[in-house]
């Protein structure tokens, strides 16, 4: 297995260091104690007025759920995440608690609270592929969504698997180099797109 840490200029924690998104998927089952740590990790999240917007569904593979989680994915993001054991919806809610005015930041707070759970997986040994490609309307009438709720994203979480049960073009990105902006193109100082001096040295 190529070596996908990522290749930082500063130390960091060894979870992140270590994250990355696989498709390829072991077929080896997760423990239900090890999910249980995932989630408990991500109710721990912060959000703004601790409103908590974040809601999941998941499936375990062969239960209904998942069935029913993989037939709301892009075709795309089905071709690879059929082979993760676990698969999760995730939500939003677009309103405040107990009132109709709308939470601003809602998607924001569920984004932290995925990462909260990627980090937790690490802890793990278990690697998470967050999807966009969803088919929204499917995950509501699958899971009948309240109109309060915004189905977002998805996600693949499982043991890391062999790259060659990957198709061709997928296999390529699998094993491919990492990148990412440099400080200056993301941190600035004075004004915006000004760099830092910060990452001078
Ligand atoms: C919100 C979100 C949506 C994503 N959607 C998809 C997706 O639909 N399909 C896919 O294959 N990867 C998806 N990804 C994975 C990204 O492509 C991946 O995180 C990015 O290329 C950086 O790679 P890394 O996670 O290995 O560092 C998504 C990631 C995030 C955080």
């Amino acid at each position: 297995m190529k070596n996908k840490e990522a290749k930082t200029k500063y130390p960091i924690h060894p979870n992140l260091k270590k994250r990355w998104s696989p498709r390829a998927f072991d077929e080896k089952p997760v423990e239900k104690d090890k999910i249980r740590r995932l989630f408990e990790a991500l109710r721990w999240t912060p959000s703004s007025y601790n409103q908590q917007p974040w809601r999941l569904i998941i499936g375990f593979k062969g239960d209904e759920t998942y069935t029913l989680i993989m037939d709301a994915l892009s075709s795309r993001n089905q071709s690879w995440a059929i082979n993760a054991p676990v698969l999760i919806a995730v939500f939003g809610r677009k309103f405040q608690n107990n009132s109709e005015d709308n939470n601003k930041v809602y998607q924001f707070d569920v984004g932290q609270s995925m990462a909260y759970l990627t980090v937790q997986a690490m802890e793990e040994n278990l690697y998470v592929h967050q999807m966009a490609g969803i088919k929204p309307e499917k995950m509501v009438e699958n899971f009948e969504v309240p109109v309060q709720y915004k189905p977002l994203t998805a996600a693949a979480i499982g043991y890391i698997g062999d790259p060659e049960i990957l198709p061709e073009n997928m296999y390529d990105s699998e094993i491919a180099e990492r990148t990412r902006f440099d400080f200056d193109e993301i941190i600035f100082s004075g004004k915006f797109g000004r760099k830092s001096s910060l990452f001078e040295k």
